[in-house]
């Protein structure tokens, strides 16, 4: 199984690096791609993804009122709200794709969500 976590750098990615550190065992099938904010996530990389022959694609930022860049998860929960509700049209279970907020210091947090959204994709196998 194949999937892709787009994590903006100065929260969600700290916070997977965080849970690495802390040796929580995650599941394997989450390949990260590392952006400077949820904000300059394009759509089309999403729906590239999934075209690729992406299983699941997951996006996680700053918590809304973190972004480092003010406003940046604020436009990316409009256009990524947008994306999810527009899934099914292109034939993809909306359950394959699910954006979140995980800060730096959330760990445990990010192995949750990467526990969760795996065993979610997987049973749609
Ligand atoms: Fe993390 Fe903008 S910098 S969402």
């Amino acid at each position: 199984m194949k999937l892709i976590g787009f994590l903006c750098n100065w929260c969600s990615y700290a916070g997977a690096d965080m849970a690495g550190t802390s040796r929580i065992q995650q599941p394997g099938d989450l390949h990260i791609v590392r952006m400077p904010c949820t904000g300059r996530i394009n759509p089309l990389l999403i729906l590239k993804a999934f075209q690729e022959g992406a299983d699941g694609v997951l996006v996680s930022g700053c918590h809304p009122g973190d972004c480092h860049y003010n406003d940046g998860n604020y436009y990316a929960r409009r256009r990524l709200e947008l994306l999810a509700r527009m899934l099914p049209a292109f034939g993809i279970a909306s359950e394959r794709f699910q954006y979140t907020w995980v800060s730096a210091s959330e760990g445990a947090r990010w192995a949750q969500v990467v526990d969760d959204f795996t065993e979610r994709v997987r049973s749609l196998q």
